[in-house]
């Protein structure tokens, strides 16, 4: 992290963003100008090497992938589910091989078949309609059910703006510290893969000192196979807009940041609106209500990069630095974006929040079990009969999720849940699992963000691993060495064994692994271990033919 860019860049703040104006760099197909982002560099008086090492880092931004007209979703759901190889070859009857590009993932994963033109989203059968899609503009908006197993907390049906906000009085009358020990008390914990305390996180912030403080809703949603915040985000915008302005009365924050990512267009176009609709009503802006209370919220549309759902990383961005992982500490609640104390937080915590402020701690910890309360939205892709969103009330088996499914369409051997870097469960340990933090812990995986992606009886376990390499290399931020470097080698590793007669050898594979989960700085290159360790321990005979030595080597 560079404090002085974070300074420079902080000088125009929020209002004339640096790395909005990255965006608006691009025009057409076109790759950003030299000359224009020379330009920029001297603006924000910041040196042209770093807004060059900046842009250079998006998908969406990188001068190799300007000219692309249209983006095949490389995700994992898509991957399993073999809908792309088929989507490409129709899609070469309308555009050359240079002009489709990639993207990963557009949360299509219930009907795959997935892709990304002209700032809308395709999926399952849209295909058929190209011809529309192209010369009409047609948009064809996904459908997926959104069923509950427990109470209804997260998938409540919306009212009107006046009557879901009507709990915002209530707050506006209490004191910070009443607030978070309510939030405390209703145990709720961060949705977006580490479980963190949130009541614990607005206190740190609330206690922290500062004038200028910061909410970050974490819609960047990067966990192939995940699409509960694009539910959320689309579906019940209201409830992360309620959620982050309770959380900046908490901690004394007055500006709010909704950074989506943008393989999510239909979330942006969703959210610019609520956003607007709250302004009218007085829910947000100058004096809320009439209260002391002003916040003013900031839709950020990303720019292609897994790693900006990581909050550190997340912070740079915003701030037009390259996206790479900070050191902690200073945590982001004491110090966070431009330098000041910022909560990140995740949509479905956020979302969680006006539940808990509505009926009361004691209500929503009423549900789930001691340590992990309230409900979880799961996430399934196309291999269950019938996919789409489930809100669970933690602790209900994952059996019962997957009969509450219809089950599976086709023979499946494993399930990868909790995105790339969460666990790889082989089918015969679902029943061992119920839908918690600890559940998954003790049976080492990880609940993660609760996406469900399906490997199916014929896809090889060895290409499966693969894949989740080359996403982790491709992803990877490159500011420490055991993930830039241990991440691409494994890739090649792994490729070559599939494509050459050669072995990869176990001893020195299960030596990155370990490298890889002990010297990484963040989650990244330190998480990518534990599926490819569920794999080598559950799937030995399977891979065996791949390694030099198929015993029950290091890896447990
Ligand atoms: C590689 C990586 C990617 C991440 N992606 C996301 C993401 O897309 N959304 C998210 O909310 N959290 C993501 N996280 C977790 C965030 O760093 C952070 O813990 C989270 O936003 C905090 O919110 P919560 O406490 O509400 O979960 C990611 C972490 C890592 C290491
Ligand atoms: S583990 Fe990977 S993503 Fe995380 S800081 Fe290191 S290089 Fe960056």
């Amino acid at each position: 992290m560079s404090k002085n860019l974070s300074h420079l860049s902080g000088r125009k703040g929020l209002t004339d963003n640096l790395f909005d104006r990255y965006g608006q760099l691009i025009k057409g197909d076109d790759a950003a100008k030299a000359d224009d982002l020379n330009k920029l560099a001297d603006e924000f008086l910041i040196g042209t090497s770093s807004i060059y090492g900046a842009t250079t880092f998006y998908d969406f931004l990188k001068p190799e992938n300007q000219g692309k007209k249209i983006y095949v979703c490389n995700g994992s759901a898509c991957l399993c589910a073999d809908t792309q190889p088929a989507l490409k070859k129709k899609l070469l009857d309308h555009f050359s091989e240079d002009q489709i590009g990639e993207m990963c993932c557009l949360g299509r994963c219930h009907e795959n078949h997935a892709f990304y033109f002209e700032g809308n989203n395709y999926s399952g059968n849209s295909i058929q309609n190209m011809e529309a899609i192209i010369n009409e503009g047609y948009a064809s908006p996904d459908h997926y059910v959104v069923k509950v197993l427990g109470p209804v907390i997260l998938t409540k049906s919306f009212a009107d703006i006046k009557t879901y906000y009507q709990p915002l009085d209530e707050v506006l009358q209490k004191s910070s510290e009443d607030l978070i020990k309510m939030i405390k008390n209703s145990g709720l914990r961060g949705r977006g893969g580490a479980g963190f305390p949130m009541g614990a996180k607005l206190e740190f912030c609330h206690q922290a000192q500062g004038d200028v403080k910061f909410i970050i809703c974490n819609a960047d949603e990067g966990d192939p196979g995940a699409y509960s915040d694009r539910y959320l985000l689309e579906q019940q915008p209201h409830s992360v807009l309620f959620g982050m302005l309770v959380a900046g009365y908490v901690t004394g924050a007055q500006h709010g940041v909704i950074y989506i990512r943008g393989e999510y267009p239909e979330s942006v176009r969703v959210m610019e609106d609520a956003v607007q609709a709250l302004e009218i009503a007085n829910l947000a802006g100058q004096q809320i209500l009439g209260s002391q209370f002003s916040f003013h919220f900031k839709i950020i549309k990303a720019q292609g990069a897994y790693i900006c759902g990581e909050e550190t990383a997340l912070i740079n961005s915003i701030e037009g630095q390259r996206p790479e992982v900070r050191t902690r500490p200073p945590y982001p609640a004491q110090y966070g974006l431009f330098g000041k104390p910022t909560i990140v937080s995740n949509v479905e915590t956020l979302a969680s929040l006006h539940y808990i402020i509505e009926n009361g701690s004691e209500a929503y910890r009423s549900f789930g079990t001691e340590l992990s309360t309230g409900t979880k939205l799961l996430s399934l892709d196309s291999h269950f009969t019938q996919p789409g969103i489930y809100e669970v009330e933690m602790g209900t088996p994952l059996q019962d999720v997957i009969d509450a499914a219809g089950g599976f369409r086709t023979k499946i051997k494993a399930l990868h849940i909790g995105g790339p870097l969460g666990g790889l469960v082989p089918a015969h340990k679902i029943s061992d699992l119920t839908i918690d933090f600890e559940s998954f812990k003790q049976e080492g995986f990880l609940l993660g963000h609760a996406s469900i992606v399906s490997i199916p009886e014929t896809m090889p376990m060895i290409e499966y691993l693969r894949h989740l390499f080359e996403f982790a290399a491709h992803e990877s931020c490159g500011k420490c060495f055991p993930c830039r470097l241990g991440t691409k080698r494994a890739e090649e590793m792994l490729r070559k064994s599939i494509e050459e007669e050669y072995q990869i050898d176990r001893i020195l594979f299960d030596d990155l692994i370990h490298t890889l989960e002990i010297g990484s700085l963040c989650a990244h290159g330190g998480g990518i271990p534990l599926p490819v360790k569920n794999a080598l321990h559950y799937f030995n005979e399977e891979l065996s033919s791949h390694f030099s030595i198929s015993s029950n080597v290091l890896v447990k």
